[in-house]
Order: structure tokens, then sequence, then C-alpha cells
């Protein structure tokens, strides 16, 4: 895989942007997604390698298509591109942000998925990686050790509705050899939302994390959901 074509949406900042610089040293052609051109071109310049600029909105149906247009072959699809709205609990909130947070996180990942299924079926070792969250975790959510009493209502059920399509893509993508797994990246430091941005956590770590399950071997598993140490995440 050293001359792998990868695509990382939302990738011209925060852990999509270090997921690319990670790509782009491992020697791969790096396609950084961003739904700014001139953004997109600044990370472009500062992830170096053969990192090229592919203008992408995740939510805009004209764009995904002209993006999928330049794409021949695809061997590795990120699906980073992501919003989080506030901490709002689901009672507290509009559904109007529901459909915003919706349709970045869910509605575009599938857009964007099923744009790029030609490209990625012409590769001999496809993989898909979604970056979800540990937030979007059922099983922690309802466990004792989990402090986000039904906080980020909108965002945390847009990562589990993710999860969910992660499972339900590997099971229908198992036959052309396409592996598709879910990642819960920890909490970093970046301008997700303000929780993010007070962190101390590293977005490298995150992003290798995304690089382990991007270059996952045949024999790899797929359907399934890893922290960035690359432990079981619970569904
Ligand atoms: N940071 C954390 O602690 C954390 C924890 C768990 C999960 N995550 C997940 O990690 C992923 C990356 O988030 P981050 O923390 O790196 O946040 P970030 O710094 O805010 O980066 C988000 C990226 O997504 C892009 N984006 C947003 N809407 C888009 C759209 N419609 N089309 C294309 N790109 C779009 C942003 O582009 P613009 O610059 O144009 O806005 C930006 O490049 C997200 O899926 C997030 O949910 C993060």
């Amino acid at each position: 895989m050293d001359k792998a074509i990868t695509l990382v949406t939302g990738a011209n900042k925060g852990i999509g942007k270090e997921i690319a610089r990670q790509l782009a040293v491992a020697g791969l052609t790096v396609y950084v997604g961003s739904r700014d051109a001139a953004r997109g071109e600044r990370a472009v310049g500062e992830i170096g390698g053969d990192a090229r600029l592919l203008v992408l909105d995740v939510t805009d149906d004209a764009s995904i298509a002209g993006a999928a247009r330049q794409v021949d072959t695809l061997d590795i699809l990120v699906n980073n591109a992501g919003i989080s709205g506030d901490g709002k609990t689901a009672d507290q909130e509009d559904a109007g942000t529901f459909r915003r947070i919706y349709e970045t996180n869910v509605f575009g990942t599938v857009a964007v998925t099923n744009a790029f299924l030609p490209a990625l079926r012409r590769s001999a070792h496809p993989r898909i990686v979604n970056i979800s969250s540990g937030t979007g975790s059922l099983t922690w959510a309802t466990g004792p050790q989990f402090p986000h009493r039904g906080t980020y209502a909108a965002y945390r059920s847009s990562k589990a509705a993710l999860n969910a399509l992660a499972v339900f893509y590997a099971h229908a993508l198992a036959g052309d050899g396409i592996k598709v797994n879910a990642l819960a990246p920890g909490l970093r430091r970046t301008g997700l939302n303000a929780t993010a941005a007070a962190s101390d956590g590293d977005p490298a770590e995150a992003a290798a994390g995304a690089v382990r399950l991007a270059l996952l071997p045949d024999d790899g598993p797929s359907g399934e959901f890893f922290s960035w140490d690359g432990t079981p995440a619970p569904w």
C-alpha cells in the first residue's frame, strides 16, 4: 500500500489534518478534503509530501459529485469531517440543530461514502474509517464511569448513528473486500467545541489510531469500533 491513494474529509485542520499529514509522511497520496479552497490549499502546503487539495463539502451533493469525478481509484476513505454543536441535552435542543448536525456527521458520511464507492471498488485493498466518538457509545453512556449525562445529545446521537452505519456498511461491502471500521479518537485539543479546545489531548495520537485502521491488512477486522490506542470500544 506504499503508493495508496487516500482521501480524508475535513482535513484542513484538527484531527483530519493530522491524519492526512501522517498518511503523507508514510508516502501515500493524500487528497486533503476541505470545503474551503483557501483553507485546504494552506493545509496542503503545511502537510507536504504528495498531498493534494480536493474541495469537498460533505453536505453539498454537487460538491461531492465534483470531487468524486476527480478520483478514479481510491484505496482509503477517512470520513472525518464533523461538527458538534453545543452541550445541550435533547430536551433543551431544537430539532433544527439535530438536523444540521446529522446533515454533516451522518447524511454527509453516507453521501460521500456512496459517491466514492466506485473508486474504492477499483482498489485492491479498500478501507473506510469513520471518525466517530467514544461519546457516541451507548454502553459507555449508560455505564457508571461516563460523566456526560445526556449532554451534547445531537452530536452524540449522530455518532451513535455513524457507528451503526459502520456495521451496516461493513456487512454490505464485505463481498467487495471493503473494510469499514469506526474510531473513538479520544478527547483532543481542536476547535470542535469548547471541551475539545480546553483539553490537552494531542490530535496526533488520535490520528495514529485512524492510520492503523486505514492500513489494516486483508485479514484485519471490519465492522468494529476501536479506541485511538487500538483497544476495542463498546457500541
Ligand atoms: N476533538 C475531539 O476531542 C474529538 C473527540 C471525538 C471525536 N472527534 C471527531 O473528530 C473529527 C474531527 O474533529 P476535530 O476535533 O478535528 O474538529 P475540527 O478541528 O473542528 O475539524 C473539523 C473538520 O471538519 C470540517 N468540516 C465541518 N463541516 C464540514 C463540511 N460540511 N464539509 C467538509 N468539511 C467539514 C471542518 O472544516 P472547516 O474548517 O471548513 O470548518 C474541519 O476541517 C470529527 O468527526 C469529530 O466529531 C473529535
